[in-house]
């Protein structure tokens, strides 16, 4: 057993010469922590009994350095076996258990089921529709903030919405300004220490002032952007990263940037604007590195053009922007604020396990030109 767990037993016919019965066992110890390791996993298989460490394995370790089939990995997936290991383990033979059957576990990694969120700029536009899809995906609660005291109407019809799903998922409202960081941090761990938990973070809260020559660009105006756009950015992702700290667990935190962070628009005097969005792919970077030992992740996720509030004060004043935007990307239109709902179920869940540090562009190819 000590030799399979090790990864060292010589394959036969293509396959490990464990027994099938020893390895469905050991499959079934799998532990209930979401990044479970390697070297957790060998423990718990040795003593039956699952363990929950979210650290990492040294790979210089004999463990990490034994051949054969499993032998190079660290990890193991919470939904194991999984893939093409659970394709081999069929193989071996039909398991007594029926939890080992042969089911698609795709959809499964991207469940968030009992997980807890927090969104800032959740009161509308894209960070109310990535709360929304963060509630279908499984969470229990997912904390909306910003800045006015009541929500708006359309916040209350999505937790209205949310309430008649019927998967014991809420959406909750917290009004606070992404750019009071003590604050912030003192709202965000009242949601953890009532939940029991703080699981993803949304950092969506943004601006985008009208046109402003950089020659001439006023101080003040700057520095409220920057200071919403970025600063209330590491605020929101400091406040939910303390509390996975605190609760020992793992987490993913978004960071909503935007192709203005790594294009200028065309056209747009918006010096501001894309010089904070570029701060805060920097930012996803240096946070993602500090955090990766913790089973932290964080990323960045850049939209292209979407019609919400904010693109509508250019959108609805200036009607030929409209095709002029929609024809700057090789699909020929706008993004749709539900087009986002793929990739944040995706970056928030197991799905994504192994990403950090990226920042994904979602931009209908507006890059690609
Ligand atoms: N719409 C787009 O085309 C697009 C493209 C790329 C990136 N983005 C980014 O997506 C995010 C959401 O944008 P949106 O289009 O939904 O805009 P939006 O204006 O509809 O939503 C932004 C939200 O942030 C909130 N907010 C602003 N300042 C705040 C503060 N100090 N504290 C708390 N909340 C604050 C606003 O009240 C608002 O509810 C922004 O970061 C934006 O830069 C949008």
């Amino acid at each position: 057993m000590l030799s399979y767990l090790a990864g060292v037993s010589k394959p036969v016919n293509g396959l490990s010469a464990i027994s099938t019965n020893l390895r469905h066992a050991a499959f079934r110890l799998q532990a209930n922590s979401r990044c479970t390791t390697w070297r957790s996993f060998q423990r718990s298989a040795i003593i039956g009994v699952p363990t929950t460490s979210g650290s990492t394995v040294n790979p210089n370790s004999s463990h990490a350095a034994a051949k054969g089939p499993i032998g190079k990995v660290q990890t193991i997936s919470p939904l194991a076996p999984i893939g093409v290991q659970a394709a081999l383990l069929h193989a071996e033979g039909p398991s007594a258990d029926p939890a080992l059957s042969p089911r698609p576990k795709i959809f499964e990694e991207f469940s968030l089921n009992g997980r807890v969120g927090v969104v800032s700029g959740g009161n509308r536009g894209l960070g109310l529709e990535m709360a929304l899809a963060l509630c279908e995906a499984g969470c229990k609660a997912v904390y909306c903030v910003d800045l006015p005291e009541l929500p708006s109407a359309e916040w209350e019809a999505t937790s209205a919405f949310v309430k008649a799903l019927g998967n014991s998922s809420r959406l909750e409202y917290v009004s606070a300004d992404v750019t009071d960081q003590q604050n912030l941090w003192g709202k965000v761990e009242q949601m953890a220490d009532k939940e029991g938990r703080m699981d993803v973070c949304i950092a969506a809260a943004g601006v985008l002032k009208a046109h402003q020559d950089c020659l001439n660009y006023p101080a003040e105006e700057f520095r409220e952007v920057m200071d919403i756009n970025t600063n209330g950015v590491l605020y929101t992702a400091q406040a939910a990263g303390r509390q996975m700290v605190k609760f020992k667990q793992p987490g993913s935190i978004i960071l909503i940037a935007s192709m203005s962070g790594s294009i200028t628009n065309r056209d747009h005097a918006w010096v501001s604007y894309n010089t904070s969005k570029s701060a805060v792919l920097q930012m996803g970077r240096s946070m993602a590195c500090e955090l990766g030992p913790l089973g932290i992740r964080v990323n960045t996720l850049s939209p292209g053009h979407i019609y919400t509030k904010m693109t509508a004060a250019y959108l609805d004043k200036q009607p030929h922007l409209l095709e002029k935007w929609s024809n700057m990307n090789p699909m020929g239109r706008l993004g749709r604020s539900d087009e986002l709902r793929g990739v944040i179920a995706w970056l928030a869940s197991d799905a994504s396990s192994f990403c950090t540090g990226s920042d994904i562009l979602v931009s209908g190819g507006h890059h690609s030109w």
